[in-house]
């Protein structure tokens, strides 16, 4: 049977005597059944039309001709070079459902319209929670390259995938690349474009589907619990579902659960921690004489691996206050938006009448005691995702009326501090007309400085800022932001700052101020060098209990400072009395053999005349070989054993006492013994009121040979 469009061809030919049917282009095609081939003319080239034959009447058209199977199509056109004039684009479906798709391989004839300007693309649709794989491999891979790029080849991938919010998401990639396999969410085309008669393979990729993993969480609470799950971040798709009496409800962007207890949520993607972030939050009733609901416990089994932020709203009625109790370690107010260290955040926020203001952001340790607030607000905790949760550090309360938008109530640590504060919604503008209060429990022998280091002032249509200073019941001093503010005062204060009513289309009021603590005495300092005595070791140690009196060795304060023999210090001593000091010092006397030590007397050496209390005891430690005994003289030519209600009346007393702890006896001068023989290394200690009076040596030493036997007194010598 003859073709239509070849008779017309004939046709042609009896006009146009130079072209022949020949001449006239013509081709059989065959296209898959899923596939629709669209041939375009260029409008700037040259006139020609494209026939289909096979039907009762040419089917032709001089722009684009859609050819669809079934069955072989035969088709020509009315120019010799069409492949210059047309393009070709064939659109291929594929339908894939959670676990395969059909047809499972992009298959293309390399041969078809070889010679003109081809792109081909595949639409492929997949059901949700379904990941689609694209396999490029095993004869090249893609690589990425930005959507505007070309590639050299002129082979280019295109692949577009619909995201869950309806966007697109659209990726290029040429070929020779690392990527063999693609994973995608969600319906996807695929294009790629040709050079003119580049080579082909039969198979462009392979298509197939696996479900997609999911999670599931399920959340057992109490009915005063809501819980909000929202999207944070635009990757990747995933949806969050729940149960719900008619079937399951899913949302990419959020879910509330007002009433969970039982309920199972269920996300559609494996890691949705990464995508979402839950809110756990409680109703509390600060209007009564107490607080209802006020469970502050925030539960660890909810979503432990997500960002999570528990928040308790709290109701009052103005002008009374609800109350937020720190117990120990107390909070520090930081900037907005910085994350505690401990990964617990906590911010507070009240609504007054107009709008919000963030009363401060807090991180556990510190010296913010309690705060109270006049108007509904919020607590929050914010906490990272598997960060270990720790109890909920604040006590709720109802406080007293104020007429304050929030009242801080700050105990300022001892010692050296320099602590920050900053008005509500720093540095943005504090609420107009309103009032903040800051009560600082300051700690005695402590002076404190304030300084404005960061304010903007508004302009005042009504009233003035006023920064108002109280201590106890003493008269209100009232400065403005740029006064000096107080400067090393002592004692409790408060603070308030009173806002006017502002012109607000200018800037407002803000401030951030430092509170600076010192120990209002002056230390005094020592510096002991003990370099040049040898064997001499000095030991301080705090005895009052007077908890102001500080002392510090090299700057770290202790409650016992040792000076090593050999060692230089700098000590520094506090508001310390010399009753809250003991000062003990030793000395080593090492006698390796009787040669080396001649007889020598026991003498203090001269101390630091720095030190600020006086010496209370000296120990001498005398250390001998085993063969030698030690001779102990007083220079006053005798000595008396002080006993048991035969106490010496005289200025001074010597211990006696074996180096391990055994003690020989407390003797004092002038009596009947001549002098203590001891077969042992010893320690000799004196005590008395007041060293600098004694003149005399303690003690005269010389290293004889060996005795041995019990402590016996004969012919005036104690002999042990
Ligand atoms: C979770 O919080 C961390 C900071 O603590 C942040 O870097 C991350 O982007 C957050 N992720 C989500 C999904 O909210
Ligand atoms: C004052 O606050 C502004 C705004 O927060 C900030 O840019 C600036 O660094 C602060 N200055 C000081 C001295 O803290
Ligand atoms: C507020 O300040 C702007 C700018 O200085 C001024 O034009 C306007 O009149 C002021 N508004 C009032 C109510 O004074
Ligand atoms: C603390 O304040 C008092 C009185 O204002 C002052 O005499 C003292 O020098 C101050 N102490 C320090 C360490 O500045
Ligand atoms: C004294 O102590 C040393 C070791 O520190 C020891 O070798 C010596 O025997 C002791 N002397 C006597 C008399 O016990
Ligand atoms: C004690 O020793 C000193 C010198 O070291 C000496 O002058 C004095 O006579 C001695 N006294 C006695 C009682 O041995």
């Amino acid at each position: 049977m003859t073709c239509f469009c070849g008779t017309r061809a004939l046709l042609v030919l009896l006009f146009l005597s130079s072209l022949s049917s020949t001449v006239r282009p013509k081709m059989v095609v065959t296209i898959g059944p899923s596939s629709t081939v669209v041939l375009s003319r260029d409008q700037g080239e040259p006139e020609c039309d494209v026939c289909v034959c096979g039907g009762p009447a040419p089917d032709c058209s001089s722009s684009e001709k859609t050819l669809k199977s079934p069955g072989d199509l035969e088709v020509d056109f009315g120019c010799l070079k069409p492949q210059e004039v047309f393009t070709m684009k064939m659109t291929t479906k594929i339908a894939c459902t959670t676990s395969s798709c059909t047809p499972a391989v992009a298959n293309v004839d390399p041969t078809l319209f070889k010679d003109f300007k081809r792109t081909l693309m595949w639409d492929i649709s997949v059901p949700e929670r379904t990941v689609l794989s694209l396999d490029f491999g095993p004869s090249y891979g893609l690589k990425d390259i930005s959507t505007t790029d070309n590639c050299q080849d002129g082979y280019k991938y295109t692949v577009s995938t619909s995201r869950f919010d309806g966007t697109i998401q659209t990726n290029s990639y040429c070929k020779d690349g690392k990527v063999s396999q693609l994973e995608l969410l969600g319906a996807t085309t695929v294009t790629l474009e040709l050079p003119t008669g580049g080579d082909l393979d039969r198979t462009v990729f392979n298509v197939n589907t696996t479900p997609r993993r999911g999670r599931q969480e399920s959340v057992t609470s109490d009915p005063n619990t809501m819980i909000f799950i929202s999207r944070v971040a635009q990757e990747p798709d995933c949806s969050v579902c729940v149960n719900e009496g008619s079937g399951q409800n899913c949302n990419p962007q959020s879910l509330s659960l007002t009433d969970p207890s039982n309920t199972i949520v269920e996300f559609t993607c494996p890691l949705p921690q990464d995508v979402f972030s839950v809110e756990i939050n409680r109703q509390i009733d600060c209007t009564k004489s107490s607080c209802v609901g006020d469970t502050v416990h925030a539960e660890s089994t909810f979503f432990p691996d997500f960002n999570r932020t528990f928040t308790w709203d709290l109701k009052v009625n103005s002008p009374k206050t609800f109350q937020l109790d720190f117990p120990e370690p107390g909070m520090r107010q930081v900037q907005k938006e910085e994350l505690c260290p401990d990964g617990h955040t906590y911010s507070l926020i009240a609504y007054p009448r107009t709008g919000f203001a963030d009363i401060g952001t807090f991180c556990q340790g510190g010296p913010v005691n309690t705060v109270q607030v006049r108007y509904k607000g919020r607590m929050s905790l914010r906490v990272p995702g598997n960060a270990k949760l720790g109890p909920a550090n604040f006590k709720l309360d109802v406080g007293p009326e104020t007429r304050m938008l929030a009242i801080m109530k700050v105990s300022l640590p001892r010692g050296v501090s320099d602590t920050d504060f900053s008005t509500p919604y720093f540095p943005r503008k504090f609420p107009d007309l309103q009032q903040m209060q800051w009560d600082f429990t300051v700690p005695g022998m402590h002076n404190y400085t304030i300084l404005f280091h960061n304010y903007t002032a508004p302009e005042c249509l009504t009233g003035d800022v006023a920064v108002e200073y109280q201590k106890g019941e003493s008269k209100v001093t009232t400065l403005t932001l740029t006064d000096p503010q107080p400067q090393h005062q002592q004692g409790d204060f408060s603070m308030v700052l009173k806002n006017c009513e502002t012109n607000t289309t200018l800037q407002g009021l803000s401030l951030s101020y430092r509170v600076s603590v010192m120990r209002s005495g002056h230390p005094v300092l020592c510096t002991v060098d003990l370099t040049k005595q040898q064997g001499v070791s000095l030991q301080i140690e705090k005895v009052g209990s007077d908890p102001y009196c500080e002392i510090s060795l090299n700057s770290e304060v202790k409650e016992k400072m040792n000076v090593l023999e050999g060692t230089t210090a700098r000590l520094s001593f506090l508001d310390c009395t010399k009753d809250d000091l003991r000062l003990t010092a030793r000395q080593v006397f090492d006698c390796p053999n009787a040669a080396s030590c001649p007889p020598f007397s026991l003498t203090i050496p001269s101390l630091d005349s720095c030190l600020p209390m006086p010496l209370s005891s000296f120990t001498w430690l005398l250390r001998i070989p085993s063969d030698q005994s030690l001779d102990l003289v007083s220079p006053s030519g005798s000595l008396q054993q002080a006993l048991p209600g035969q106490e010496c009346q005289k200025d001074f007393l010597l211990n006696v006492a074996e180096a391990d702890g055994y003690s020989v006896g407390d003797f004092c001068l002038n009596g009947n013994i001549q002098k203590v023989q001891v077969h042992a290394n010893i320690t000799v200690t004196a005590t008395t009121p007041d060293f600098s009076k004694v003149r005399e040596p303690f003690l005269n030493v010389s290293i004889g040979p060996e005795i041995s036997g019990k402590c016996i007194f004969v012919n005036a010598v104690l002999t042990c």
